[in-house]
């Protein structure tokens, strides 16, 4: 009996008062493609998921073909949205219209003074760049599989990003053929450059070049406005 009590008692105690400031990450699924689509219709690659967690944020599902209200909803109930790669397109797909809801909501809320993060990855990234622009601004590249050290572009120190790199992971990054490619599209720093809308609200952090010697843009952060 009295450990019956200890028991209740103990769980009412860890419970009452138990606080979590873990971030909230939403990541967006995408429709599948027809090899997959026994499997079911959308997935996430569990990739994203483990790596929101290796963070120690909590992470939780996006789906797409929703209406406006369920992204209100979701928008309203987390801390930031990671973008995921992919292959589908980064302007007609579901999974670029959901974004489209999600990051008119996201400037709208920084606007307001309400820090909202939006990461994108592979695909995440060249669908930011659609986000911006309404326009698909990727060529070619020759990058699948393809291990490169990043070529940090002018004033990278003064970003978010990576003001703050330690040095030896500054060394590593700048080095060391550390980050994975796999991709076939991108956009040429000087298609970035010329499109208005990108300038506006992104800058160039980094660059590399594919195995054909073809310079493409690989990280690229939001500018306050
Ligand atoms: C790094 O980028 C700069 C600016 O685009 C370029 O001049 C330089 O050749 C690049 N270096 C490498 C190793 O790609
Ligand atoms: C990176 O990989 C390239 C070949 O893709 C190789 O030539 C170069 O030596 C490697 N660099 C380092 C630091 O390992």
């Amino acid at each position: 009996m009295i450990l019956q009590y200890a028991v209740v008692l103990c769980l009412i105690c860890c419970t009452w008062g138990y606080h979590n400031n873990r971030p909230i990450i939403g990541v967006l699924a995408q429709e599948t493609d027809s090899e997959s689509k026994h499997y079911g219709d959308t997935f996430i690659p569990a990739a994203y998921f483990k790596y929101v967690e290796m963070a120690g944020a909590r992470a939780v599902p996006i789906f797409v073909k929703k209406g406006q209200a369920y992204y209100d909803h979701i928008f309203s109930s987390i801390n930031g949205v990671l973008f995921p790669g992919g292959g589908v397109n980064i302007l007609t797909s579901e999974y670029a219209k959901a974004a489209q809801i999600l990051y008119r909501s996201a400037i709208k809320a920084n606007q307001n003074g309400d820090y909202f993060p939006l990461w994108g990855t592979c695909l995440g990234f060249q669908l930011l760049t659609a986000l911006a622009t309404g326009k698909d601004l990727m060529t070619e590249f020759d990058a699948e599989n393809l291990m490169l050290p990043l070529n940090f572009s002018d004033g990278y120190k003064d970003s978010r990003l990576y003001g703050n790199l330690p040095d030896d992971v500054f060394h590593y990054l700048s080095k060391e053929n550390v980050t994975t490619n796999y991709h076939h599209y991108g956009i040429t720093p000087t298609d970035f450059q010329f499109s208005v809308d990108l300038t506006k609200y992104f800058r160039i952090l980094s660059t590399n070049v594919d195995r054909n010697g073809k310079e493409f843009v690989s990280t690229i952060e939001g500018v306050y406005k």
